[in-house]
Protein backbone atom coordinates (compact mmCIF):
# COMPACT_ATOMS: atom_id res chain seq x y z
CA UNK A 1 0.00 0.00 0.00
CA UNK A 2 1.30 3.12 -0.92
CA UNK A 3 1.92 6.62 0.98
CA UNK A 4 -0.01 9.76 -0.42
CA UNK A 5 2.86 13.10 -0.20
CA UNK A 6 1.21 16.34 -0.65
CA UNK A 7 4.55 18.54 -1.68
CA UNK A 8 3.48 22.36 -0.48
CA UNK A 9 4.98 26.32 -0.19
CA UNK A 10 3.83 29.12 1.50
CA UNK A 11 5.84 31.33 -1.22
CA UNK A 12 5.76 30.20 -4.72
CA UNK A 13 8.55 29.37 -6.97
CA UNK A 14 10.81 27.55 -4.24
CA UNK A 15 11.31 24.48 -5.90
CA UNK A 16 8.14 22.62 -5.21
CA UNK A 17 7.87 21.37 -8.86
CA UNK A 18 11.69 20.64 -8.93
CA UNK A 19 11.59 18.53 -5.94
CA UNK A 20 8.34 16.20 -7.02
CA UNK A 21 10.07 15.59 -10.34
CA UNK A 22 13.80 14.90 -8.94
CA UNK A 23 12.30 13.29 -5.91
CA UNK A 24 10.05 11.11 -8.08
CA UNK A 25 12.91 10.11 -10.36
CA UNK A 26 15.54 9.17 -7.34
CA UNK A 27 12.91 6.86 -5.61
CA UNK A 28 12.38 4.95 -8.98
CA UNK A 29 15.83 4.52 -9.15
CA UNK A 30 15.77 2.86 -6.10
CA UNK A 31 13.24 0.36 -7.40
CA UNK A 32 9.67 2.11 -6.50
CA UNK A 33 6.86 2.71 -8.35
CA UNK A 34 5.69 6.36 -8.40
CA UNK A 35 2.45 8.52 -9.72
CA UNK A 36 3.08 11.90 -9.84
CA UNK A 37 -0.26 14.20 -9.72
CA UNK A 38 0.04 17.51 -11.07
CA UNK A 39 -2.29 19.68 -8.39
CA UNK A 40 -1.23 22.77 -9.65
CA UNK A 41 -3.87 23.84 -12.47
CA UNK A 42 -2.83 27.14 -12.83
CA UNK A 43 0.83 26.85 -12.98
CA UNK A 44 0.68 23.47 -14.64
CA UNK A 45 5.01 22.85 -14.94
CA UNK A 46 5.24 19.41 -13.66
CA UNK A 47 5.14 17.82 -17.19
CA UNK A 48 7.60 20.35 -18.37
CA UNK A 49 10.24 19.89 -15.68
CA UNK A 50 9.60 15.69 -16.22
CA UNK A 51 10.37 16.14 -20.02
CA UNK A 52 6.82 14.56 -21.01
CA UNK A 53 4.58 17.59 -22.38
CA UNK A 54 4.32 16.25 -25.57
CA UNK A 55 2.46 12.72 -23.22
CA UNK A 56 0.28 14.16 -21.91
CA UNK A 57 -3.08 13.92 -23.68
CA UNK A 58 -5.33 13.88 -21.18
CA UNK A 59 -5.66 15.50 -17.62
CA UNK A 60 -6.56 15.64 -14.02
CA UNK A 61 -9.44 17.29 -14.69
CA UNK A 62 -10.45 14.97 -16.74
CA UNK A 63 -10.46 11.64 -14.32
CA UNK A 64 -11.84 13.59 -11.53
CA UNK A 65 -14.67 14.62 -14.02
CA UNK A 66 -15.12 11.41 -15.50
CA UNK A 67 -15.01 11.97 -18.61
CA UNK A 68 -11.43 9.87 -18.74
CA UNK A 69 -10.46 6.45 -17.26
CA UNK A 70 -7.21 7.03 -14.90
CA UNK A 71 -5.39 4.43 -17.02
CA UNK A 72 -5.85 6.07 -20.19
CA UNK A 73 -4.65 9.45 -18.76
CA UNK A 74 -2.21 8.53 -16.66
CA UNK A 75 1.93 8.44 -18.99
CA UNK A 76 4.59 6.58 -18.19
CA UNK A 77 8.15 8.40 -18.53
CA UNK A 78 9.89 7.66 -21.26
CA UNK A 79 13.26 6.89 -19.19
CA UNK A 80 11.77 6.08 -15.66
CA UNK A 81 9.46 2.78 -16.31
CA UNK A 82 8.24 2.92 -12.66
CA UNK A 83 7.20 7.10 -12.90
CA UNK A 84 3.70 7.74 -14.04
CA UNK A 85 2.83 11.53 -14.59
CA UNK A 86 -0.73 12.76 -13.97
CA UNK A 87 -1.21 16.18 -15.72
CA UNK A 88 -2.44 18.90 -14.83
CA UNK A 89 -5.94 20.59 -16.19
CA UNK A 90 -4.96 22.01 -19.44
CA UNK A 91 -8.07 24.58 -18.65
CA UNK A 92 -6.24 27.04 -15.81
CA UNK A 93 -9.83 27.81 -14.85
CA UNK A 94 -10.35 23.96 -13.73
CA UNK A 95 -11.07 23.38 -9.64
CA UNK A 96 -9.67 20.47 -7.63
CA UNK A 97 -12.66 18.78 -5.90
CA UNK A 98 -10.69 17.79 -2.72
CA UNK A 99 -13.22 14.41 -1.90
CA UNK A 100 -12.53 13.64 -5.75
CA UNK A 101 -8.69 13.67 -5.34
CA UNK A 102 -8.85 11.81 -2.00
CA UNK A 103 -10.69 9.33 -3.61
CA UNK A 104 -8.63 9.56 -6.61
CA UNK A 105 -5.32 8.35 -4.68
CA UNK A 106 -7.31 6.62 -2.14
CA UNK A 107 -7.99 4.34 -5.03
CA UNK A 108 -4.57 4.63 -6.62
CA UNK A 109 -2.15 3.87 -3.76
CA UNK A 110 -2.87 0.34 -4.32
CA UNK A 111 -1.12 0.53 -7.15
CA UNK A 112 2.27 2.34 -6.43
CA UNK A 113 4.83 2.82 -3.73
CA UNK A 114 4.35 6.64 -3.58
CA UNK A 115 1.80 9.29 -5.02
CA UNK A 116 3.20 12.56 -4.91
CA UNK A 117 1.41 15.57 -5.33
CA UNK A 118 2.59 19.04 -6.93
CA UNK A 119 0.34 21.81 -5.34
CA UNK A 120 0.32 25.26 -6.00
CA UNK A 121 1.88 28.14 -3.79
CA UNK A 122 -0.43 29.16 -0.76
CA UNK A 123 -2.56 28.70 1.43
CA UNK A 124 -5.56 28.32 -1.46
CA UNK A 125 -8.05 26.05 -2.16
CA UNK A 126 -5.45 24.06 -4.32
CA UNK A 127 -3.71 24.01 -1.37
CA UNK A 128 -6.58 22.56 0.44
CA UNK A 129 -7.25 20.00 -1.66
CA UNK A 130 -3.54 18.60 -1.45
CA UNK A 131 -3.41 18.63 1.80
CA UNK A 132 -6.69 16.76 2.52
CA UNK A 133 -5.53 14.30 0.05
CA UNK A 134 -2.38 13.77 1.36
CA UNK A 135 -1.27 12.02 3.81
CA UNK A 136 1.96 13.30 4.66
CA UNK A 137 3.15 16.56 3.34
CA UNK A 138 6.69 18.23 2.66
CA UNK A 139 6.81 21.49 2.99
CA UNK A 140 9.51 23.42 0.73
CA UNK A 141 11.09 26.58 1.67
CA UNK A 142 14.09 28.62 0.91
CA UNK A 143 16.70 30.21 3.22
CA UNK A 144 15.17 33.61 2.32
CA UNK A 145 13.80 35.55 4.80
CA UNK A 146 9.93 35.50 3.19
CA UNK A 147 9.84 31.94 2.68
CA UNK A 148 10.89 31.22 5.98
CA UNK A 149 7.85 32.93 7.37
CA UNK A 150 5.44 31.79 4.73
CA UNK A 151 6.64 28.01 5.42
CA UNK A 152 6.26 28.90 9.18
CA UNK A 153 2.27 29.71 8.24
CA UNK A 154 1.77 27.06 6.05
CA UNK A 155 3.57 24.68 8.74
CA UNK A 156 1.12 25.97 10.91
CA UNK A 157 -1.95 25.43 9.15
CA UNK A 158 -0.94 22.29 7.87
CA UNK A 159 -0.22 21.07 11.74
CA UNK A 160 -3.65 22.66 13.23
CA UNK A 161 -5.90 21.85 9.66
CA UNK A 162 -5.20 18.01 9.50
CA UNK A 163 -2.32 16.94 11.92
CA UNK A 164 -0.75 15.14 9.70
CA UNK A 165 2.84 14.43 9.58
CA UNK A 166 4.75 17.33 8.08
CA UNK A 167 8.33 18.07 7.19
CA UNK A 168 10.81 20.38 5.76
CA UNK A 169 12.96 20.28 2.29
CA UNK A 170 14.84 23.17 2.31
CA UNK A 171 15.89 24.29 -0.90
CA UNK A 172 18.65 26.10 -3.14
CA UNK A 173 21.08 26.05 0.42
CA UNK A 174 24.07 28.34 -0.18
CA UNK A 175 26.39 26.97 2.31
CA UNK A 176 29.31 29.90 2.04
CA UNK A 177 26.83 32.62 3.14
CA UNK A 178 25.19 30.00 6.26
CA UNK A 179 29.12 30.16 7.04
CA UNK A 180 30.24 33.59 6.98
CA UNK A 181 27.39 34.32 9.39
CA UNK A 182 25.36 36.07 6.39
CA UNK A 183 22.38 33.69 5.96
CA UNK A 184 20.35 32.32 8.94
CA UNK A 185 21.89 28.48 9.37
CA UNK A 186 20.36 25.30 9.05
CA UNK A 187 18.66 24.83 12.57
CA UNK A 188 17.38 28.11 12.77
CA UNK A 189 15.31 28.09 9.83
CA UNK A 190 14.13 24.38 11.61
CA UNK A 191 12.96 26.35 14.66
CA UNK A 192 11.31 29.12 12.69
CA UNK A 193 9.70 26.85 10.23
CA UNK A 194 8.86 25.13 13.08
CA UNK A 195 9.31 21.24 11.32
CA UNK A 196 11.16 18.67 11.15
CA UNK A 197 14.05 18.73 8.50
CA UNK A 198 13.66 15.32 5.76
CA UNK A 199 16.05 16.93 3.12
CA UNK A 200 18.40 19.58 2.36
CA UNK A 201 19.00 20.55 -1.40
CA UNK A 202 21.76 23.12 -2.36
CA UNK A 203 21.67 25.59 -4.87
CA UNK A 204 22.44 24.17 -8.34
CA UNK A 205 22.61 25.39 -11.47
CA UNK A 206 22.72 21.68 -12.96
CA UNK A 207 19.42 21.35 -11.16
CA UNK A 208 17.78 24.52 -13.86
CA UNK A 209 19.64 22.87 -16.42
CA UNK A 210 18.76 19.23 -16.07
CA UNK A 211 14.94 20.82 -15.53
CA UNK A 212 12.48 20.42 -18.92
CA UNK A 213 13.49 17.07 -19.88
CA UNK A 214 17.60 17.84 -21.13
CA UNK A 215 18.67 14.43 -19.03
CA UNK A 216 16.06 13.84 -16.43
CA UNK A 217 16.08 10.53 -15.32
CA UNK A 218 18.70 9.49 -17.96
CA UNK A 219 22.14 9.95 -16.84
CA UNK A 220 23.44 9.77 -12.95
CA UNK A 221 24.83 13.03 -11.85
CA UNK A 222 26.15 14.69 -8.47
CA UNK A 223 22.83 16.67 -8.27
CA UNK A 224 21.40 13.74 -8.00
CA UNK A 225 22.52 13.15 -4.69
CA UNK A 226 20.55 15.11 -2.47
CA UNK A 227 17.19 14.07 -3.78
CA UNK A 228 18.56 10.70 -4.00
CA UNK A 229 19.03 10.77 0.11
CA UNK A 230 16.06 12.44 0.69
CA UNK A 231 14.12 9.98 -1.28
CA UNK A 232 15.68 7.12 1.24
CA UNK A 233 14.37 9.94 4.31
CA UNK A 234 11.37 9.61 3.02
CA UNK A 235 11.25 5.76 2.59
CA UNK A 236 12.45 5.79 6.28
CA UNK A 237 15.82 5.12 6.27
CA UNK A 238 18.37 7.03 8.14
CA UNK A 239 20.92 8.74 6.16
CA UNK A 240 23.47 10.95 7.91
CA UNK A 241 22.85 14.78 6.73
CA UNK A 242 26.53 16.11 7.40
CA UNK A 243 28.27 13.45 6.00
CA UNK A 244 26.47 13.43 2.86
CA UNK A 245 26.72 17.36 2.74
CA UNK A 246 30.54 17.51 2.80
CA UNK A 247 30.88 15.18 0.00
CA UNK A 248 28.86 16.81 -2.19
CA UNK A 249 29.71 20.25 -1.08
CA UNK A 250 33.68 18.98 -1.72
CA UNK A 251 32.78 17.87 -5.49
CA UNK A 252 30.97 20.97 -5.99
CA UNK A 253 34.25 22.80 -5.14
CA UNK A 254 32.51 24.87 -2.27
CA UNK A 255 34.95 24.30 0.70
N1 LIG B 1 18.25 23.83 -5.87
C1 LIG B 1 18.09 24.66 -6.89
N2 LIG B 1 19.15 25.34 -7.42
C2 LIG B 1 18.97 26.19 -8.45
N3 LIG B 1 17.78 26.46 -9.02
C3 LIG B 1 16.69 25.84 -8.54
C4 LIG B 1 16.78 24.91 -7.45
N4 LIG B 1 15.53 24.44 -7.19
C5 LIG B 1 14.70 25.05 -8.06
N5 LIG B 1 15.39 25.89 -8.87
C6 LIG B 1 14.85 26.75 -9.94
O1 LIG B 1 13.91 27.63 -9.32
C7 LIG B 1 12.83 27.91 -10.21
C8 LIG B 1 11.49 27.61 -9.51
O2 LIG B 1 11.42 26.20 -9.27
P1 LIG B 1 10.03 25.45 -9.29
O3 LIG B 1 9.26 25.75 -10.53
O4 LIG B 1 10.32 24.03 -9.00
O5 LIG B 1 9.31 26.14 -8.04
P2 LIG B 1 7.80 25.98 -7.56
O6 LIG B 1 7.81 26.08 -6.08
O7 LIG B 1 7.20 24.76 -8.15
O8 LIG B 1 7.14 27.27 -8.21
P3 LIG B 1 5.54 27.62 -8.23
O9 LIG B 1 5.21 28.10 -6.86
O10 LIG B 1 5.43 28.71 -9.25
O11 LIG B 1 4.82 26.37 -8.61
C9 LIG B 1 13.07 27.05 -11.44
O12 LIG B 1 13.69 27.85 -12.42
C10 LIG B 1 14.02 25.97 -10.94
O13 LIG B 1 14.86 25.44 -11.97
MG1 LIG C 1 5.42 24.55 -9.26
Amino acid sequence: MGEIVGIVSGKGGVGKTTLCARLSLALCADGQKVLCIDGDTGMKNLDLVLGMESRTVFDLDDVLSGRTPFEKAVCRHPDAPGLFLLSAAHDYRARIGKEALRALCDEQKEHFDFILIDAPAGLGDGFAAVAYAAERLIVVATPDVTSIRDAGRTATVAREGSGKRAELVLNRVRPLLMEKGAAANVDEIMDRIGLPLLGLIPEDDEIVIRAGGTGAGRKVSDSDIPFRNTAARLRGKSVKLAGVWKKYLLKNGWR
